[in-house]
């Protein structure tokens, strides 16, 4: 293993702002306190959150200035605090240790995580593939799996299954053996998600009752997993789309709506908000977000389960444009941003 040098690059920022926010910077390398590994970073992935930290538009959820942002890493482990035994100097790891209040983050060289947060990562993936599922990972894992409970046979609609949380969600949906309904606004991004394991895709511009009528016989969907992350703009369509006693959980449900439908059809609705482990110190949310990664390691190394990469390739000095990219809405899967 070569030496730890003393200080390491980072890209900060000191004033929220547009993706040229960013600045790199030399930080000293972080020693890991009890209970943490350092990991050297190869590469980490862009969540809307970091941009939304980054922006100013979710501040209060974003570390002190210079802010080091990003959760999800991967990379290798290079000292080891007091107190772990899951991990080894030298073992690769992935996971979403920081990068939000109380934390540091992924956007260095280096940098000190809880292991109870990590996993080893999965050996079928490159450090760029791995960077790209944490926090996707854990949301669709607990919306999907541990909110919604999908059981085979149930019809499933994932709105936004070409994205980032809804591309997993896909995957998991149809290994639980749900009869997975996707929705995306391109031909393009609906084939990935045929390709990745919906049986039907569609254009969420649809109108509701048409689409419930088409795929459901009127029905409606048993559970409905709502990705948009657009306030609690899509959850009424949501509402709409369940059947009676469905399940509906959405990654964002800020503002306000209509929850007349929960009322009506009897619905459960629930949102998942992945980063509260982090932000509240909740050590028993950390152990389980590192348990669920070593089952997601485990479904990609059987193959079950793989990341979709953006066509593009960032270095860590690139992390503006990295953020240009995915504020674009024109990526297909996940973007990523290489460290080393
Ligand atoms: N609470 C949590 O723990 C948590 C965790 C992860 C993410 N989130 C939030 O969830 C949202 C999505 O995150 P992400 O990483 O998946 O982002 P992403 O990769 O940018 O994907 C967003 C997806 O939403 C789809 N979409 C946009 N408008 C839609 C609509 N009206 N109906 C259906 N789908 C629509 C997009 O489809 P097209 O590309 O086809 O337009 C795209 O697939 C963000 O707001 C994020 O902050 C919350």
């Amino acid at each position: 293993m070569p030496e730890i040098p003393e200080t390491m690059d980072a890209q900060v920022v000191r004033e929220h702002g547009d993706p040229d926010a960013f600045e790199p910077a030399t930080l000293d390398v972080p020693e890991p306190e009890a209970n943490e590994v350092l990991v050297e970073v190869a590469a980490t992935s862009v969540n809307p959150v970091d941009t939304k930290i980054r922006s100013g538009a979710a501040a209060d959820l974003g570390p002190d200035a210079p802010a080091v942002l990003h959760g999800d890493l991967a990379g290798t482990v290079v000292a080891v605090g007091a107190g772990v035994e899951r991990f080894d100097v030298g073992d690769e790891v992935y996971g979403c240790p920081g990068g939000v209040a109380g934390t540091t983050g992924a956007l260095a060289e280096y940098a000190a995580a809880d292991a109870a947060t990590l996993a080893h990562k999965p050996d079928a993936l490159s450090m760029r593939e791995a960077a790209a599922l944490p926090l996707v990972s854990i949301t669709a894992w607990d919306g999907l799996v541990t909110r919604a409970g999908v059981e085979p046979g149930d019809d499933v609609l994932v709105h936004g299954g070409s994205g980032g949380v809804g591309h997993v969600g896909v995957q998991l949906a149809a290994l639980e053996g749900g009869v997975v309904h996707a929705t995306a606004s391109t031909a393009e991004k609906r084939a990935l998600a045929r390709d990745i394991g919906a049986d039907v895709a569609f254009d969420y511009h649809r109108d509701v009752a048409d689409y419930v009528e088409e795929y459901t016989g009127g029905d409606g969907f048993d559970v409905v997993f709502d990705t948009v992350g657009a306030g609690a703009d899509n959850i009424e369509p949501s509402l709409e789309a369940a059947a009676l006693k469905g399940r509906v959980v959405a990654t964002v449900s800020r503002g306000e709506a209509s929850l007349d439908a929960v009322h009506s059809k009897g619905l459960s609705f629930d949102t998942v908000f992945m980063l509260i482990p982090l932000l509240h110190g909740d050590h028993a949310g950390r152990v389980r977000h590192g348990e669920i990664l070593e089952r997601v390691a485990s479904l990609a190394d059987a193959g079950k389960l793989a990341p979709v990469l953006d066509d593009t390739d960032y270095a860590l000095s690139d992390v503006s444009e990295a953020h240009r990219r995915l504020e674009s809405g024109e990526h297909v899967g996940k973007v990523t941003v290489r460290v080393e």
